[in-house]
């Protein structure tokens, strides 16, 4: 989850790699570090805590030329952020600097060694050891980068995506990736290297996407060659990227958060794009009629995600099981993968990633393709490792989501879903023709309605100083809008820092009810559905005992604003739809507390938008 970035050409590196770091700052922002080979053939290493712009100040008074370099931005690991702990590493000489984004499992059996024949290490990093194994095997066998690279390679255990460039031959970046991701550019008599697209895309839209097990010789002068970690030339799969530069900046936005709030309703409408025919009546998805067979063969569905994508799988669930009467179940990817679950090949595996990088999950991935299931992956990152994990699948086509509280990737998944589940429903018969109309009609309609549910925004600035003094929050609701309970309150934590719980309404009483007083918020999404009434006595349960409700609820409602302190009205839609409107209020309710609070809304503390250790 850290972010690589590197150059070499003819250009200076310097701006190239700051530029394409502060994109990258999602995956990490605990330090930041540049490497660069300058014009008077010095290796020169900067290194700051914290964010790119405490790097770039850093750099200030220092030499920072040359056409070649690498650079990193940091999510802590292995050894406290610090600048001591930063990337690059040198090596030992300080002819070779590296960078890392992974984890070496083995580093400390590795460490213990290189020790013995007298290695001093500067840090407490995992990534420094490869750095000094690779210097080590350099000198000992007398071979050159590339070679001593594959030799260390095959003897580290983890997961990695590096990057290395050596003083003496500064021409020339070797690149390498397991299980992280590692993209290059190749421009004109230039090459670019990124953990994605993103630092690449203003120079060329020519990429290869680094497989795993493969290194990346990149040598000026020459074209890009692959190879695999015995050495063998891989066959090179140039793609070419398509995103928008203006996709990744913040459009007039305060932060990008917002912005991608905001977006919500253009998203969904590109996500059903050519998936939802224009009279709005039938959905078809390439994976149905691709894998038709293995589709509808599930007697099983399980779902495996983590974080957001695990509350959309939630959703998913009761889709499946309502819809298409097939089995399912959720799945945390980091417990599944670790506790010997029962999977079949009669089982569809559904993994649902916005990042398409996450390693718990490209882990689940592993051990259901194992035991036979039948994978199929909801993914907003084109080209990332889980797409290319799984069997099929369908990309949520939401753009990228830079702000790491996910929000557009969240509902893209949700509208996915639904449409898979529809799709199946159809063809196993298990939905009437006039219900599965009306459904596609209705998720035809949703971008309108996010529309509408976008309007409450100026209410809910300004309801959001009401609740900053909170220490503890409860988020309720019922049904569909449980798992939106859930998610509306991992948004105010992860960006507020204000402890939340969802809960089902209804299990309130057995035990959070507790916890009830005029000092805790009290969030219901109380739309209106099969559920309603058994919402209201849940909100009366809690005024009964002095607390503060909030309530989301469907427009025309009257019932509701006697009992609550504040109500945030919401457009009608299906009940299995609701999730998509009502996940735009929560959204904001979380947005503006942090802003009040005068957190950093798009980077919020300990966390990176990409988790790509485990
Ligand atoms: O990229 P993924 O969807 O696999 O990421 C999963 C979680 O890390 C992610 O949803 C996380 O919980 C978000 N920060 C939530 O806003």
């Amino acid at each position: 989850m850290c972010g690589i970035v590197g150059y070499i050409g003819s250009k200076k590196a310097y701006p190239i790699l700051i530029k394409g770091l502060k994109r990258l700052e999602y995956r990490g922002y605990d330090s930041a570090g540049v490497a660069m080979i300058s014009d008077s053939g010095d290796l020169n290493v900067y290194k700051a805590k914290g964010k790119v712009d405490n790097l770039t100040d850093y750099c200030n008074d220092k030499d920072v030329s040359g056409c070649v370099g690498i650079a990193h931005t940091r999510w802590a690991t292995h050894g406290e952020p610090s600048a001591r702990n930063a990337h690059p590493h040198y090596s030992s000489t300080h002819n070779l600097a590296i960078i890392h984004n992974g984890i070496i499992e083995n580093y400390a059996d590795i460490k213990t060694q290189l020790q013995a024949k007298g290695v001093e290490f500067k840090s407490d990093t995992d990534t420094e050891v490869l750095v000094q194994l690779v210097e080590y095997i350099m000198v000992k066998k007398n071979l050159p980068l590339v070679e001593a690279v594959q030799v260390a390679l095959h003897q580290v255990i983890g997961a990695y995506a590096i990057a290395i460039i050596d003083k003496r031959d500064p021409r020339q970046i070797i690149a390498a990736r397991k299980q992280s991701p590692l993209v290059v550019g190749i421009g004109k008599d230039e090459f670019f290297l990124g953990s994605d697209a993103s630092p690449i895309i203003d120079y060329t839209d020519k990429v290869v996407y680094l497989e795993d097990g493969n290194i990346a010789v990149i040598r000026l002068g020459e074209e890009l060659k692959v190879i695999s970690i015995l050495g063998e030339e891989q066959e090179l799969k140039v793609k070419t990227v398509d995103i928008d530069l203006g996709q990744i900046e913040k459009g007039g936005y305060e932060h990008f958060m917002l912005k991608e709030i905001f977006e919500q309703p253009e998203c969904l409408m590109n996500c059903m794009r050519g998936r939802i025919n224009v009279e709005g009546n039938h959905v078809t998805l390439s994976a149905m009629i691709d894998y038709r067979q293995q589709l509808l063969g599930a007697k099983r569905i399980v779902i495996v995600a983590c974080g957001t994508s695990w509350h959309a799988g939630l959703i998913g669930k009761q889709l499946f099981e309502s819809l298409c009467r097939i089995p399912c179940e959720v799945e945390y990817a980091s417990e599944f993968r670790y506790r010997n679950p029962v999977v079949t090949k009669d089982d569809v595996v559904i993994a649902i990633s916005q990042s398409g990088e996450t390693a718990d999950t490209l882990a689940a991935i592993q051990l259901a393709k194992e035991q036979g299931a039948f994978i199929f992956g909801i993914c907003n990152a084109i080209g990332s490792s889980i797409p290319r994990a799984t069997n099929t699948g369908t990309y949520i086509h939401v753009g990228p989501e830079i702000g790491v509280a996910s929000t557009k990737a969240f509902t893209g998944q949700v509208t996915v879903l639904s449409m898979l589940a529809l799709c199946l429903a159809a063809e196993r018969k298990t939905i009437s023709e006039d219900l599965y109309k009306q459904m596609v009609k209705e998720l035809t309609q949703i971008p309108d309605k996010m529309v509408q549910a976008l309007k409450t925004n100026e209410q809910i600035e300004h309801l959001a100083p009401i609740f900053t003094y909170a220490k503890n929050c409860l988020y309720l609701g019922r049904g569909y809008n449980y798992p939106l309970a859930l998610e509306g309150a991992l948004k105010l934590k992860e960006i507020s820092y204000i402890h939340a719980e969802g809960y089902p309404a209804a299990e309130m009483k057995h035990g959070p009810i507790a916890l009830i007083d005029s000092e805790m918020p009290v969030f219901v999404i109380a739309t209106r559905d099969r559920l309603y009434e058994k919402v209201i006595s849940n909100i009366q349960e809690v005024r009964a005992r002095g607390g503060r409700v909030t309530a989301l609820v469907t427009e025309g409602d009257t019932q509701i604003q006697k009992f609550a302190d504040h109500v945030i009205t919401l457009p009608d839609t299906l009940e299995c739809f609701q999730p998509l409107i009502a996940s735009i209020p929560l959204q904001l309710l979380a947005y503006h507390i942090a802003v009040c609070k005068g957190k950093d809304v798009d980077r919020p503390r300990n966390l990176a938008k990409s988790v790509t250790v485990e």
